[in-house]
């Protein structure tokens, strides 16, 4: 990764951000993707921008974005965008919500960018090279106790087919954590864990583009990512567990005892 793609990538999150945070507090024409899973104009326009910038500058890479280039695995580098994470949270108004941009190569992740246009914060990553919040390097948490932890959680797009299901997972952390969140951005709750904010994240069903830009930037935090089982990380899998690293193997022993999804295929 060089200088200029993680500028590139930077400068294109800014620019979706600033659609964003503009958007934020102004009537929107919302679009169901499903009965719960909104999309917005803004989405789509936050999408055109970066795709744009992606695609001159790096003709031959692949691009992964939620709302226009599909979501099969390719091969080789590949940009990984959600243009707006959090997009319940925007329709309401509600602050929360984020660019996300990871560039993926056959190792695994190269380089993070995300970005919270209502707070201006920007988080960003490259393999090797540590991970950064507007110029001060990132940390996960010291703490080494699962009962000491506060974690941060979220539910899927199937979650009324499931609820009680999903509600097994909460409950049992509930009762394992300090205390659990959820607060409607999963590229922002990893990019919590990096930061210490939160000790560990885990959800079902995320999408790569979820997931691409805060797999790298909570690793080059010292944080650890995982399935639920603490095997090695898919962004096209189903599962998510993203923690301090200490408190890791203590969250995969409270997921063994639970139940086996009746349905683990990924949800739209
Ligand atoms: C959603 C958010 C939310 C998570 C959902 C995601 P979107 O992304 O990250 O926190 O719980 O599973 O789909 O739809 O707002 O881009
Ligand atoms: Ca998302
Ligand atoms: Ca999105």
């Amino acid at each position: 990764m060089s200088a200029s793609e993680i500028d590139l990538a930077i400068s294109a999150a800014r620019e979706a951000g600033a659609l964003i945070r503009d958007a934020l507090d102004q009537a929107k024409n919302v679009e169901r993707k499903s009965p719960i899973n909104l999309v917005t104009e803004t989405d789509r326009a936050a999408e055109t921008i970066i795709l744009g910038i992606l695609r001159a500058a790096f003709p031959a890479d692949a691009i992964v974005a939620e709302e226009s280039a599909g979501g099969d695995r390719p091969s080789g580098r590949a940009w990984v965008v959600d243009p707006l994470d959090g997009t319940t949270n925007f329709v309401h108004g509600l602050p929360h919500c984020a660019v996300s941009i990871g560039l993926l190569d056959d190792s695994g992740p190269l380089a993070a960018v995300v970005y919270d246009p209502c707070k201006d914060e920007l988080f960003s990553a490259e393999r090797g090279s540590g991970a950064w919040a507007d110029g001060k390097r990132l940390s996960v948490s010291a703490e080494p106790q699962l009962s000491e932890s506060l974690l941060v959680t979220g539910f899927p797009y199937d979650r009324r087919t499931y609820s009680a299901f999903y509600l097994s997972y909460f409950e049992r952390f509930l009762h394992a954590a300090r205390d659990l969140r959820r607060f409607g951005a999963a590229a922002l709750d990893l990019c919590y864990v990096a930061a210490g904010r939160f000790d560990g994240f885990f959800e079902w069903k995320l999408h790569p583009w979820d997931t691409a830009a805060g797999w790298l930037i909570v690793e080059e935090a010292g944080g650890r990512v995982t399935n639920f089982a603490g095997e090695a990380y898919d962004p096209w899998g189903v599962r998510v567990l993203a923690t301090n690293g200490h408190i890791h193997d203590q969250a995969v022993a409270e997921f063994a005892g639970l139940p086996e999804h009746p349905d683990d295929s990924p949800v739209g």
